[in-house]
This record gives structure tokens, sequence and C-alpha cells, in this order.
């Protein structure tokens, strides 16, 4: 598996989820001046393959890997691709949606679907990084939060608990850093400083 760039092996590594558009493909970009290599997961191949082409163009290595990340089996093959690719160093969950409108409106599947891809995969990819991570003493994940998760609002009810679950989840913390970004958001009291808050850029 080849991920381009002069020495494909050379370098850390990271992994970052939700590459095809916004915050994702941002922080793909800026990892990917900082010399670090990638993976970049999505479901929009075509907008993977793009940004894939424009980061190797510019001297990076990259490399794109389509995946649901709803489906359990492929978050195990993200996974498995990167492990056999030699890993990564660094994890960045930025996949993520919401939606708006009262709760009793909100269609199940679209409430399950945030469930999935806000929550489980973000806890499940966790799971698959952590212990070679934790093994190696060294990396970083990164999940990708909202300051709605501290501020739940009428609206986006699903959406708030969900990065509410993430701000709990990310006081968990091993030999790796496990830190929940905030974008759009600079938090300044000392609870969410103590829990090493980040903003985007600041990666
Ligand atoms: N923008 C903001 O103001 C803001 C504020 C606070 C928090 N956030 C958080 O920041 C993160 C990124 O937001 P954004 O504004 O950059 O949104 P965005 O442009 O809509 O990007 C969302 C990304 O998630 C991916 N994604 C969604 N469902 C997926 C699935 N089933 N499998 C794999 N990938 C999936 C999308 O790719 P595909 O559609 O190609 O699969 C896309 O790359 C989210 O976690 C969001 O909650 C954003």
């Amino acid at each position: 598996m080849k991920l381009g760039g002069s020495d494909p092996l050379a370098g850390p590594c990271a992994v970052v989820t939700g590459a095809s558009s916004g915050i994702g493909a941002a922080t793909a970009r800026r990892l990917a001046r900082a010399g670090i290599r990638l993976f970049l997961v999505a479901r929009r191949a075509e907008r993977l393959s793009s940004l894939t082409a424009q980061i190797r163009a510019a001297g990076g290595a990259a490399l794109s890997l389509p995946a649901d990340l709803t489906l359990e089996s492929e978050r195990e093959r993200v996974f498995r691709i990167v492990e056999q690719a030699g890993g990564a160093d660094v994890l960045i969950h930025c996949a993520g949606l919401g939606w708006y409108g009262y709760y009793s409106e909100m269609p199940w599947p679209t409430a399950l679907e945030m469930i999935q891809v806000n929550v489980a995969a973000a806890v499940h990819l966790t799971s698959l990084f952590l212990p070679r991570m934790s093994h190696r003493r060294r990396g970083h994940i990164v999940i990708v939060g909202s300051i709605a998760g501290g501020l739940p609002s009428q609206g986006v009810a699903i959406y708030s608990a969900t990065k509410a679950f993430l701000d709990a989840f990310v006081t968990l913390k091993r030999r790796i850093d496990l830190m929940l970004a905030l974008p759009l958001a600079r938090y300044s009291s000392k609870r969410r400083r103590r829990r090493q808050v980040y903003t985007v850029s600041a990666i």
C-alpha cells in the first residue's frame, strides 16, 4: 500500500476521518504541509482522490481510504489497511454530522447515523488504534467535539448529546494523548484546560 511521496516509509503517519470536506480536509492539508503521511477516510471517494492528488502534487504523501464509518466492518477494514502499511502515529476523528429541528420530527435513521458516526465510530476507532499506541508509548488520538456538547440547546438534542458523550469519553487517559478538539471555540474554563482541549488550528 503506497501513500506516495519521496519516501513512503519515512515520517509520522496520521489517519484523518471526515477528510472529504470541511475541517477534516483542512486538517489533512495542514498535516501534509507538516510532512505527515496521511490516510484519508470518508465515503465520497472522488473527493478523497482529488485531495490525495493535490497533496501528492505538492510533495506530500497520502492515500484515499473510502469507507462508511457507520459500519463496524468498515472501521475494522480501515484499521487493517493502516496496520498493514505500518500503523498510525495519529488518529484524528473528524467525521461527524448534525441535524437541526425538533427531536419529535427527527427520523430515527438520521439519529442512528449520527450516533454511529459521531459516537460509535469515535469509540470503536479509539479501541482499534489505542492498544498499539499504548504499547509503543507513542501516539495521539484527536476527536473533534463541539461547543454544543457543553451547551445543549433546543433543535440539536441528539447532536449535543453525541458531543457531550465525547467530552466525557476523552477523560480516558493512557500513555497517549487523547484529546477533544473544539472547532471555532476556545474554552477558557480550568476544567476544560485540564482535559487538554485544543482548537483544530493548534493541532
Ligand atoms: N463546522 C463547524 O462549525 C463545526 C462546529 C463544531 C463541531 N464541528 C464538528 O467538526 C467535525 C467536522 O465538521 P465539518 O463542519 O467539517 O463538516 P463536513 O464538512 O460536513 O464534514 C463531515 C465529514 O464527515 C464525513 N462523514 C460523514 N458521515 C460519514 C460516514 N458515515 N462515514 C465516513 N465519513 C463520514 C463526511 O464525508 P462523506 O460525506 O464523504 O462521507 C465529511 O468528510 C464534525 O464532527 C462536526 O460535528 C463542526
